[in-house]
């Protein structure tokens, strides 16, 4: 594995990462609601997971112009790239946009009373939005001011936090999820025991509070997240977004998904014998987890080592998982001192949770709570004041164009002029919502809901990036020059030279890309560009290399917004490097001569 602490990054340091958001599964996703959750939010985990390779084809995209780029300037190039041959000729044609299935907010999920209630549009409501869409259409004549009004002070204060579950499979992810919403008044003991009556009928006993975010079939009856699942909890000071990523290696690109929007991860460990080892050896997913999480954007993780219930608390044990994963924890990139924080709990119980665990269960400890930990976290450093960005999670048609997302930078407003790239298609916002609560405006890092008008449904894709009106992501981008760290290749492709091909996780986004000629190589030690043009590097190696991408793309360099900047690469469904995009060439004007 490559040391990541040194190349990722400086940008981070200054900028807690407010990571990229939710990168596309597979094909655009329907969405249902976590009848679980006790504030009501989107699950955008509701439609079913296809494998990979992924690489849905977004939307067309304007056509891909046949013209050389030139080469970026910030590469710290140990010689000059020579003239790129015009990438784009060798691109394929934008694949028609696919079939989107409407996805109806309710559809496939049983939807408990209370979770009903909150989300059934209320008439006034209906009348309020249609009147809105109605006097808030898109005219391109339309002076735009940069002179915003002031903001309004919203009701609600309280910070707000995405939280990610990741670790190996069968941590304990889903439970913990479960055991937060039961802990904090989301579900009540009635759905419990129904819970725990299926889980009986389907010899999964134990796997009850697992249901409370497993809430489709197959999940319930192979114990086994799939989609990442979603829901909302908050404590007196802050509101918090739970994503429960699957644990499997199969559904890896829905945990980056899920991750991709996450400020703060929760690493599961299992401290049960042999668990913990399993998910620790090399190929678990307690290391690609981990891995992926700081690479996304995760600046902080607490781990909580689980089922110390089966390990009756013993403090060996605890000690042990510390010791071990620490230096590795260290070689992802995070402070260990600083960013991250080990709790015992026990999922099943609840014990270490919301409360402190007892000094009966566990004298040696005596430290906060999970809880505690989360609501003790400094507030993500944000960009405010950067031009807006939101990568399109998911979207539907209700009362006009419903685009969902995580805001990565700049506030939106109701009345907003913007842009969606990279089709470059105007856009007027008629509302925002903040999960399910109607705002004047809204701050990067959440989670949000933007009624506009201006576009339809079906225009849009998912890892299209909402953007300001003035100021938004390049567009037509089909080749980009990134610094990879190559993690880990396939043994029967060992070598990373031009003209490999892979798939591109990146923000909401997932492309088919092709690595067109590798520019310089960077010593591991110095960080210094080595003299040498190399032909091929080897599993470790960090290399800049230029990258073409099979469609156009709404992407950043990572300098200037770091969640739409960084990327994996994955290739037959395992991760073999992480990127960052360190720059976008330009186009050359037909006609003029390559000079690089
Ligand atoms: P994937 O979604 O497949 O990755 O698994 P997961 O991490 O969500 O694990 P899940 O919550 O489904 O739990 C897996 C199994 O571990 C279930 O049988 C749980 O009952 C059990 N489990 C989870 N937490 C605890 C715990 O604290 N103590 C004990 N004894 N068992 C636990
Ligand atoms: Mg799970």
């Amino acid at each position: 594995m490559a040391e990541l602490d040194s190349w990722e990054d400086s940008v981070d340091d200054e900028q807690p990462a407010a990571p990229a958001a939710k990168a596309a599964a597979p094909k655009p996703m329907g969405f249902s609601f976590n009848p679980n959750a006790s504030t009501f939010s989107f699950s955008p985990g509701a439609s079913s997971f296809v494998p990979v390779p992924a690489a849905p084809a977004p939307a067309a995209p304007p056509a891909v112009d046949s013209v050389p780029v030139e080469p970026t300037t910030d590469i710290p190039a140990a010689e000059a790239p020579a003239a790129e041959p015009a990438p784009s000729q060798e691109i394929p044609a934008p694949v028609e946009a696919e079939q989107h299935v409407e996805a109806a907010p309710t559809d496939s999920v049983e939807v408990t009373e209370q979770a009903a209630v909150k989300s059934a549009p209320e008439p006034k409501a209906v009348e309020k939005a249609t009147e809105a869409v109605k006097s808030m259409s898109v005219d391109p004549k339309e002076k735009k001011t940069k002179e915003k009004p002031p903001l309004e002070t919203l009701e609600d204060q309280r910070d707000h936090m995405n939280i990610v579950f990741i670790g190996h499979v069968d941590a304990g992810k889903s439970t913990i999820g479960g055991q937060i919403l039961y802990l904090t008044g989301g579900v009540d003991e009635r759905t419990i025991q129904k819970y725990e009556k299926e889980a009986k009928d389907k010899n999964r006993e134990s796997w009850y509070m697992a249901y409370i975010m497993d809430t489709n079939e197959e999940e319930r009856a192979k114990g086994k997240t799939v989609e990442c699942g979603r829901a909302s909890f908050e404590t007196s000071k802050k509101r918090y977004t739970i994503l429960d990523a699957p644990g499997h290696k199969n559904y890896v690109p829905n945990m980056i998904n899920g991750t991709a929007q996450a400020d703060v991860g929760v690493l599961v460990i299992s401290a049960r014998k042999g668990e913990f080892e399993t998910g620790f050896e090399k190929g678990g997913q307690t290391r690609e987890h981990a891995q992926l999480a700081k690479t996304l954007g995760v600046a902080k993780l607490v781990v909580v080592v689980n089922k110390m219930d089966s390990v009756e608390w013993e403090q060996a044990r605890f000690d042990e998982v510390v010791t071990k994963l620490s230096p590795f924890l260290k070689s992802c990139g995070y402070n260990v001192k600083k960013d991250v924080t080990f709790c015992p709990i026990s999922g099943l119980t609840g014990a270490g949770i919301r409360d402190r665990v007892t000094t009966e269960n566990a004298p040696w400890y005596g430290k906060e709570s999970v809880f505690e930990v989360l609501d003790n976290m400094d507030p993500q450093d944000r960009p405010h004041d950067k031009p807006f960005r939101m990568p399109v999670l998911d979207k539907f048609r209700d009362m006009g164009t419903i685009i969902m997302g995580k805001s990565e930078a700049g506030i939106v407003r109701r009345g907003d002029n913007l842009v969606i790239m990279p089709n470059k298609t105007p856009i007027k916002v008629v509302t925002v919502y903040r999960d399910a609560e109607e705002v004047p405006h809204a701050m990067p890092g959440e989670n949000i809901r933007l009624r506009v008008t201006g576009v339809e449904e079906e225009e849009l894709s998912t890892g299209f990036v909402v953007c300001d009106g003035e100021d938004h992501c390049k567009p037509g981008v089909t080749v980009v020059d990134a610094q990879l760290a190559i993690t880990e290749l396939l043994d029967h492709k060992s070598l990373f030279t031009a003209g490999y091909k892979a798939v591109m996780h990146v923000h909401t986004a997932t492309e088919e890309v092709e690595v067109v000629r590798l520019l310089c190589q960077i010593d591991p030690k110095t960080k210094k560009p080595k003299q040498q043009k190399p032909a091929f590097v080897k599993q470790g190696s960090l290399v800049i290399c230029r990258i073409k991408v099979a469609q156009s793309i709404a992407l950043e360099k990572f300098e200037d917004y770091p969640q739409l900047g960084r990327f994996t690469l994955r290739d037959e469904g395992k991760t073999i490097a992480i990127g960052k995009i360190v720059g976008i060439p330009e186009k050359k004007k037909a006609g003029d001569s390559e000079t690089s």
